[in-house]
């Protein structure tokens, strides 16, 4: 038997069977000449760890950690986390540096990048987050740092909004953004970027958010999640107002781009990958 030389990476969730991180991270691999192995790993619910331990101890590189390990993942790497993954209270990419575990969150990096992409940059602009789960939490620390001129948080549950801003607050002190909080029943006024950060896309054939937005001319709808066709959220929003709506496939190119480019150094084009990526879910 040849033993297998390449690099080896990873994705580490449960269930994990739907990632499309081995597409691409190969297609970046071979965009910028790096033979990598990339693998999907099913950890039980209770042996996240004992799974990061065997991969990282048998010579393992890299891996990407998704649904339900990212915190488990951000307590693992405790005291070499980055400022994102800090602020975030979750890791989705972890690597080994001088022996030991180091975590970083690159999902609100793919969701600036791929604003950035559709033409929407956040700076300067008013952005609605929609939910005050793990999701958003990995968004707002990006969209502070982009300089956009406010934040307000939209949550089913009123508190879980005001107790997420007041904990961001208190460590985005140094950026200008106003970051305000409430209920879906009472969102303020002119959006020009809106962010569905609820899980409630997930399943296609649900209702739309019961939801009165006010989107601002020329307003951009993102969509966290991605679907082979537009979301209830995308179509609402388009009802609504907004001028263009997107879901986020880019957003997931472009956290893969981010972790990449802290495994490898180099960071890859993600228009290609994500053409790529969008007709091989097409069909
Ligand atoms: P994630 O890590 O994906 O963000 P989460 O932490 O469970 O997952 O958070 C899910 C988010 O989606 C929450 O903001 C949740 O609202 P609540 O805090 O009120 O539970 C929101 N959410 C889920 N389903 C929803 C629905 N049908 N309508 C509105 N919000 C919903």
């Amino acid at each position: 038997m040849i033993e297998d030389t390449r690099p080896l990476f990873g994705v580490v969730g449960n269930p994990v069977a739907h990632s499309q991180s081995p597409f691409i991270h190969q297609a970046f691999g071979e965009q910028t000449g790096r033979l990598l192995q990339y693998d999907r790993i099913l950890a039980p619910l209770d042996g996240f760890q004992t799974c990061v331990d065997a991969f990282f101890s048998d010579g393992g590189c890299g891996l990407n950690v998704t649904v339900p390990f990212k915190e488990q993942a951000w307590r693992m790497a405790a005291g070499k986390l980055s400022p994102r993954a800090t602020m975030a209270g979750a890791v989705n990419t972890l690597w080994l540096q001088d022996g030991a575990l180091h975590g970083c969150n690159t999902d609100g990096a793919g969701l600036v990048a791929d604003l950035e992409r559709l033409g929407h940059a956040p700076s300067g602009k008013r952005v609605l987050l929609l939910g005050a789960g793990g999701a958003s939490r990995g968004a707002i620390p990006a969209l502070a740092q982009t300089g956009c001129s406010a934040i307000h948080i939209a949550n089913r549950t009123a508190q879980r909004a005001v107790r997420l801003r007041d904990e961001m607050a208190a460590q985005l002190c140094a950026y200008p953004v106003m970051l305000t909080a409430g209920g879906l029943d009472d969102i303020p006024h002119a959006w020009d970027i809106v962010i569905n950060a609820t899980s409630s896309s997930l399943d296609a054939s649900a209702a739309p958010l019961s939801i009165v937005i006010d989107y601002a001319p020329g307003a951009l709808a993102y969509d966290m999640v991605y679907a082979p066709q537009d979301t209830p959220f995308m179509v609402q929003a388009r009802n609504h107002g907004a001028s263009r709506a997107a879901d986020g496939l880019g957003m997931l190119v472009g956290q893969a781009a981010a972790s990449f480019a802290i495994w490898h150094g180099v960071t890859p084009a993600i228009d290609p990958v994500l053409a790529a990526l969008r007709a091989r879910l097409h069909g």
